[in-house]
């Protein structure tokens, strides 16, 4: 193997994937409840998606961002339509949505705030990607630990207080930088009061609000942006994961003010936003708008948690479970890697977050009957009882 032992990976072999399902090598059926890490909202191979790219490989792949790209300018409209941004730049990851993101709050903070070293407030536990910058601002020093000296500029507060964030406040202060639900950090959504006190305190200071809805925009809670169910209005917004369906694009989003802030020569990337990426995300985008699976993804997570407080009511091992939307977690009172291993042989894919936390992340296309067998399975694997095989036999009357 010539590969960097960077994952510790499952010995499953996929070879092919349809809506809520994958199939390995074997030919075995898997309920997949991981999304590609949040990734294939609209299920894997969507028709629609698969259709825009290959008529898009068919005809032209890359220009370069030297030339005018008319699909940019269509997937913008229809992400500011949605979310009352005016400009936005396109990427390819979440890590480099946030660093356009940090990039813009700090030129920001130079050019109108006079503010020589901006400073970004975080919070503990949070998940802003893996590159320098964005690694700094992640409240886990798990993913820090050797790539030392890190860049300055951040500081990270231990709590979501309004009164930590107030005190923490100083003439430095450019930014804050949250997720609404904590994915890698254990699903943990933010406290409406907190997030609202925050929105009013960064408008107050004049504070950029950054909101980092990489795992969680695009349907995953629910609606478009979790922004939308914290009835705030943020000044920058990042995403990436469910924007392409599984082709790698990003965004950063921002408020029609910024945008002259990021002029031209200031930030760029050779593939960010190239037609096919921008192919994938407009048909995405547009299958949100036309259709109703974003109102029936609401619908299923409701069902999703009804099921998951319902069935695991009693088992010792669960301590919590909360969700937004299809983004669920489910806090354990023992570690979560040899659960996640045994609905694996079961047949269900599902996450962790953290050393304790199991993340379930279905498309937003789940049917009923799929959360269904899914709670089941989870049921079955804390049961005294588990008896092998049972969860095979359970998959096979999933509908297809
Ligand atoms: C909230 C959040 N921000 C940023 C990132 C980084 O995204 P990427 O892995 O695409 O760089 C992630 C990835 O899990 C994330 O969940």
């Amino acid at each position: 193997m010539s590969l960097f032992p960077t994952y510790l990976r499952h010995d499953v072999e996929f070879v092919e994937g349809r809506g809520a399902e994958l199939i390995d090598e074997n030919g075995k059926r898997y309920l997949d409840f991981g999304s590609g890490i949040g990734v294939t909202n609209l299920g894997h191979c969507h028709p629609r998606v698969t259709q825009a790219v290959i008529e898009q490989a068919q005809k032209l792949w890359h220009t370069s961002n030297l030339f005018s790209i008319p699909l940019q300018e269509e997937v913008s409209q229809l992400l500011c339509e949605q979310s009352g941004m005016g400009a936005v730049f396109f990427c390819n990851s979440g890590a480099e949505a946030n660093e356009a993101a940090i990039k813009l709050a700090r030129k920001w903070a130079k050019e109108s705030k006079i503010i020589l070293e901006p400073e970004i407030l975080t919070f503990e536990k949070s998940f802003h990607g893996r590159t320098l910058a964005t690694l700094t601002a992640t409240g886990q020093n798990k993913v820090k630990k050797g790539f030392d000296p890190l860049p300055g500029g951040f500081r990270i507060l231990p709590c979501q207080d309004i009164g930590v964030v107030k005190k923490a406040t100083g003439s430095t202060t450019a930014a804050v930088l949250l997720e609404l639900v904590q994915g890698e950090g254990g699903v943990k959504p933010a406290d409406i009061e907190f997030v609202q006190q925050l929105a009013a305190w960064c408008k107050q200071k004049n504070i950029l609000l950054i909101i980092d809805e990489v795992q969680t925009g695009i349907g995953r809670t629910g609606d478009w942006f979790a922004f939308q169910a914290y009835k705030i209005r943020p000044d920058v917004v990042t995403l990436a994961k469910g924007l392409g369906n599984g082709f790698p694009v990003g965004a950063m989003m921002a408020r029609e003010k910024l945008k002259p802030i990021l002029g031209p020569g200031s930030h760029g990337t050779t593939f960010g936003g190239n037609p096919l990426a921008m192919a994938a995300a407009k048909a995405v985008l547009q299958e949100l708008k036309e259709t109703t699976v974003l109102g029936e993804a609401k619908e299923k997570g409701e069902y999703l948690f009804q099921l998951l407080s319902d069935e695991l009511a009693d088992i010792p091992e669960i301590k919590e479970i909360r969700c937004l939307g299809l983004m669920a977690g489910i806090q354990l009172h023992v570690p979560v890697a040899p659960v996640i291993g045994k609905l694996l042989k079961q047949g269900m894919i599902a996450l962790p977050a953290g050393e304790n936390v199991l993340r379930l992340l279905p498309p937003l296309v789940v049917t009923k009957e799929q959360i269904k067998q899914a709670v089941s399975m989870i049921k079955q694997v804390f049961s005294a009882t588990e008896a092998a095989g049972n969860g095979l036999e359970l998959l096979q009357a999933v509908e297809r």
